[in-house]
């Protein structure tokens, strides 16, 4: 099996999206398809949506998936804004089996963060990076030196003694009607906090609001630089795609021995 081509697949609470990766320069090779997420989103459901995205490709390789959840060699830890049947749900044996393919599955925030320190705002840099994505929820993925440190969920820390995701997320600021300046004074908060506890070089902000900055930016007073992620929406698509090729060998390891 060939690992430079992967299809990389991002799940989302409202849509799940794939295209086929060359993992060499991140580029799609092929438009992407979006289908919506089933409601409710079980993992059988989410399964078959998966093998619909795989067929409509007629893609025989390598898929990697990026999952809003922890991921622990592939079985799903926690469900703070997804199904509860999820938990403890091996999703990399589900989608496997389903698709009768090699499938690996990582945190989406992961994903993404993988995307922006091999091609998108992170390339090149030598410190440590951190990328914040908001959205439904916040995610995180921190790197150094270019490695990650898996599974962070810095979007759950305490903040004025509330989670953090249910202070700043953009659900949040849509939910409470919050106006860019309000929810963007929010966000600082929380990015002095990162700030405070990780000393990055740089901080990647991916997710929705990545793309109205030019609303919130006034805001940030931290000294840490802070960018938008330029690959946008397709950074969890490209990220799941090169969490494959970074993890092949276990992958086709443990896909050999399920005998399929
Ligand atoms: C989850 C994270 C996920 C983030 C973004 C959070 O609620 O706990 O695992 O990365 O949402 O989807």
């Amino acid at each position: 099996m060939k690992f430079k081509k992967i299809l990389g697949i991002d799940i989302g609470g409202s849509g799940i999206k794939g295209a086929p990766v060359n993992t060499k320069n991140g580029k799609f090779l092929a438009k992407r398809h979006r289908i919506e997420t089933p409601v409710p989103a079980t993992p059988r459901a989410v399964a078959e949506v998966i093998k619909i995205i795989a067929k409509h490709f007629k893609w025989k390789g390598p898929i990697g998936c990026g999952f809003p959840a922890v991921v622990m060699n592939g079985v799903i830890k926690t469900a703070s804004n997804i199904d509860k049947s999820w938990i403890e749900t091996d999703a990399r044996e589900l989608f496997t089996r389903t698709t009768g393919l090699p499938v690996w599955v990582i945190n989406d925030a992961d994903a993404a963060g993988m995307a922006a320190v091999r091609f998108g705002a992170g390339k090149d840099v030598k410190g440590s990076v951190l990328m914040i994505t908001v959205g439904t929820g916040i995610g995180s993925a921190f790197f150094t030196r270019g490695r990650l440190l898996p599974n962070t969920e810095l979007g759950h820390l305490i903040l004025n003694g509330q989670n953090a995701e249910k202070y700043t997320s953009d659900a949040t600021r849509k939910n409470e009607k919050l106006t860019w300046e309000e929810w963007g004074k929010r966000f600082n908060e929380y990015l002095m906090e990162m700030e405070r506890l990780f000393w990055p070089e740089l901080i990647v902000i991916g997710g929705g609001v990545s793309k109205k900055m030019d609303k919130f930016a006034d805001q940030l007073t931290l000294k840490t630089k802070v960018i938008p992620a330029s690959l946008l929406n397709d950074a969890g698509i490209i990220g799941s795609a090169l969490s494959v090729r970074a993890n092949r060998d276990v992958l086709m390891d443990w896909y050999q021995s399920l005998k399929i």
